[in-house]
């Protein structure tokens, strides 16, 4: 009796043992089968991102962001002149948007500027921009053509992204 006791403990814990196994395995299993690859789960996830930044690439509010960056972090992507970079940091990054508002004034649109911004501009961008921002005859990017040519290449960057889904 107090044998068979003990067979039946070892029994019950080896059932025990095996129904566990049985039931991680299948729930792994179903996991796999419904959960989505890594790519098709990103793709869900920056859809969003995508119409969300493509709704305000437009905007002056977008465009003035952009510019800070430029300033920021300067510029080497755009291809404009064979070897030709802008370097970042031509005013300091407290500057940075205040200039930024005052280039988008020289394309019409409405932006207040301290009057130091446009002395910044004056000393630190129109070398080579151009007191107008047009680019010095081309020499240099045109600051008041609409899209600027990053905005430009970010928007078909973008569109190319959501339509290869
Ligand atoms: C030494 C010359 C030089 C100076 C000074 C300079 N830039 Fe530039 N800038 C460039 C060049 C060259 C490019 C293009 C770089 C590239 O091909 O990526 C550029 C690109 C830009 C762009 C992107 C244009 C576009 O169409 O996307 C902006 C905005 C800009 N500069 C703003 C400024 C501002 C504001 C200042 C002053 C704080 C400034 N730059 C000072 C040479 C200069």
């Amino acid at each position: 009796m107090k044998h068979s006791l003990s067979y039946l403990a070892i029994l019950i814990v080896l059932l025990y043992a095996l129904a566990n196994a049985y039931f991680k395995h299948h729930s792994l299993k179903t996991m796999h089968t419904t959960s989505k690859t890594y790519a098709e789960h990103t793709a869900v996830h920056t859809m969003p991102h995508i119409d969300e930044e493509l709704s305000r690439i437009g905007t002056p509010e977008y465009t003035r962001q952009y510019i800070t960056d430029i300033i920021d972090y300067g510029s080497r992507n755009l291809h404009f002149k064979k070897e030709e970079i802008m370097e970042k940091g031509f005013v300091s990054k407290k500057d940075a948007p205040k200039v930024a508002c005052y280039v988008m004034t020289l394309s019409g649109e409405k932006c207040d500027y301290p009057y130091e911004a446009s002395l910044l501009y004056a000393s630190n961008c129109a070398g080579c921009h151009g007191n107008d921002g047009k680019g010095l005859d081309g020499t240099y990017p045109d600051l008041t053509r609409r899209p600027l040519l990053g905005i430009a290449l970010r928007r078909s960057f973008l569109e190319n992204l959501r339509g290869s889904r």
